[in-house]
């Protein structure tokens, strides 16, 4: 689509995670296990944890004022805000809040709600919205604070996850940047990871019975989702890649949700991409779900090493059963 003024163009990244860090040291004494396993099985190092008082909200709105400042653009001048985030602050939707802090006073703001997969979700959504000639500056931002959902007891998921926020600002451009993309979503595996609401039964009048509770911690069948992850994933970036009538060997950066290494590596073999092109940063942040894609791509992007031009693949994965891909060049 080469249409003037309804192409996709990512203009700006930003990021924020929390101050405190705990290492597979500390998480250690919490629970049975050891910096060698969780590094050995996963890669991950350590994982930021958010503060009581640090809100989704308020790492989403930091990571967004980087991103519009990478973008040279005033909050003022957003059309939209789509929040990525499964660890809302208000269930009503959180991209409200994130609103009001940026005072992105014309910007429509709402919650999309896709696990691990949400930020390549949200930057299919975004894009219809300037595919169609509706909006010229959208703020996506994919956030998550899993440890308010983590069982801190369970040694099998309380190592993996942290918590942080990234946001990308879309711009409508003359040429379309967001070549190809496909998405996914498998309910009927829904049971291998949720964080499920657990309504007991609350009887108001005899004849009426409503249910009332709250949600309970993370669940996940490890092998069951790592299995998943390794056959579905490569699939569906060969989808993306065709989509965009791209071969591998023209990708220059594979951008994985970042989970767990073994997975990015079994992913890059299956596809024939080399390591030095996937990137990695789940070492020093775990697991952050929808968080994870643009906190890389923003880390990668500062750091200089994603230049103009080049193609980046991204792919998320993860509850629903859910995955996705697109594929988009980098356009600053
Ligand atoms: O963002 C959502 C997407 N999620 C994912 O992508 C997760 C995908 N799955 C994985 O990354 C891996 O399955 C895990 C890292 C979660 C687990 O690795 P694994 O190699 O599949 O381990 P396992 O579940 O097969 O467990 C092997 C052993 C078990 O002990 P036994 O039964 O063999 O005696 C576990 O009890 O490791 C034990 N174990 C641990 N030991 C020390 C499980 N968690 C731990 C732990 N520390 N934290």
């Amino acid at each position: 689509m080469n249409q003037p003024g309804v192409g996709v163009a990512v203009t700006g990244t930003g990021s924020m995670v929390p101050a405190t860090s705990l290492s597979n040291e500390g998480i250690s004494s919490l629970v049975e296990t050891s910096d060698d396993w969780i590094a050995t099985r996963t890669g991950i190092r350590a994982r930021c944890l958010a503060k009581p008082e640090e809100t989704l909200a308020s790492l989403a709105t930091q990571a967004c004022r980087k991103a519009l400042d990478m973008a040279k653009l005033e909050p003022t001048e957003v059309d939209l805000i789509l929040l990525a985030t499964s660890t809302p602050d208000d269930l009503f939707g959180t991209a409200g809040l994130v609103q009001a802090e940026l005072g992105a006073t014309q910007a429509v703001a709402f919650d999309l709600t896709a696990a691990c997969s949400g930020f390549v979700f949200g930057l299919v959504t975004a894009a219809q919205f300037i595919r169609t000639g509706t909006y010229q500056n959208i703020l996506l931002i994919g956030a998550d604070v899993l440890s308010r959902w983590v069982d801190w007891g369970d040694r099998r998921t309380c190592v993996l996850f942290g918590d942080g926020a990234g946001a990308v600002v879309l711009q409508a451009n003359d040429r379309d940047q967001l070549l190809g993309f496909e998405l996914r979503t498998d309910g009927t595996q829904n049971k291998y990871l949720n964080l499920a609401y657990h309504p007991e039964p609350k009887e108001l009048l005899p004849e009426v019975t409503i249910g009332q509770n709250t949600f309970h911690p993370i669940t996940m069948n490890g092998q069951e989702v790592y299995r998943f992850a390794v056959r579905r994933v490569p699939e569906i970036i060969e989808k993306a890649l065709y989509r965009a009538n791209l071969t591998v060997d023209q990708v220059d950066w594979l951008l994985l949700h970042q989970a767990n290494q073994r997975i990015m590596d079994a992913v890059g073999d299956r596809l024939g991409i080399p390591a030095e092109k996937i990137i990695s940063n789940l070492a020093k942040y775990g697991n952050t779900s929808a968080a994870s894609i643009p906190l890389a791509l923003d880390e990668e992007v500062r750091r200089g090493s994603i230049q103009p031009g080049h193609t980046i693949v991204a792919s998320g994965f993860g509850a629903g059963l859910s995955w996705g891909a697109a594929v988009f060049n980098w356009a600053r």
